[in-house]
């Protein structure tokens, strides 16, 4: 185990316990120090309302279980936030909660944080670029530190597991950490 100092806050978007999963409990059961892992599908998530009261008022008003995932958030020094690829875009799961962030992109609450994207597919990863950019994209427009996105491909539940490269693409990931 790495003992990092860096609070490290791990976001699952897959509706599943399969691939992405099994990324980041590796990574997670890897580190040290203050780190808490989140599966959204375990949460309640509505969808954004459209109601900007988040540009309002720097605050949503909706009473789910995302407001206490945003403060983990504001806590955290690092997110890693993974998702499939679904139809080459982020699951839906993680498109809904990601939405709810709104309330951190007036005041650009996340700024200067750190963040590692993961993505995995059943095809080829220059198929889930997409997917990555689409991350790289919400990463740049919080004011994140974007250090990297990682592809991963495999299409059943725990595919990932005898994988090599896997493991070496895990450790690089694990490396990258413990360089900042
Ligand atoms: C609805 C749906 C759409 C998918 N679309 C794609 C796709 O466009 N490209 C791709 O490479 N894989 C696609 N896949 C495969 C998943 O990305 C793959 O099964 C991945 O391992 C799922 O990650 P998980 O095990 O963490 O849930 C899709 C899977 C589902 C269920």
């Amino acid at each position: 185990m790495i003992e990092i100092m860096a609070n490290i806050l791990l976001i699952s978007g897959s509706p599943r316990k399969g691939n992405t999963d099994f990324i980041l409990k590796k990574i997670f059961q890897s580190l040290g120090g203050d780190k808490e892992i989140i599966f959204l599908r375990n949460k309640e998530i509505r969808h954004c309302s459209g109601c900007l009261s988040c540009h309002r008022f720097g605050k949503c008003f909706m009473n789910d279980d995302v407001a206490k995932i945003l403060d983990k958030m504001r806590t955290a020094k690092t997110l890693i936030i993974g998702s499939p690829n679904y139809f080459d875009n982020i699951t839906g799961l993680l498109k809904d909660f990601l939405d709810r962030t709104s309330p951190f992109y007036q005041k650009k609450v996340l700024e200067g944080k750190m963040i590692i994207n993961v993505v995995v597919g059943g095809g080829s990863k220059k198929h889930s670029k997409r997917v990555g950019d689409y991350l790289n994209y919400f990463a740049e427009s919080q004011g994140l530190i974007n250090l990297g996105c990682y592809y991963f491909r495999a299409l059943e539940p725990q595919e990932l597991e005898e994988s090599h490269s896997s493991v070496r693409a895990i450790n690089n990931i694990i490396a990258k950490l413990c360089a900042v």
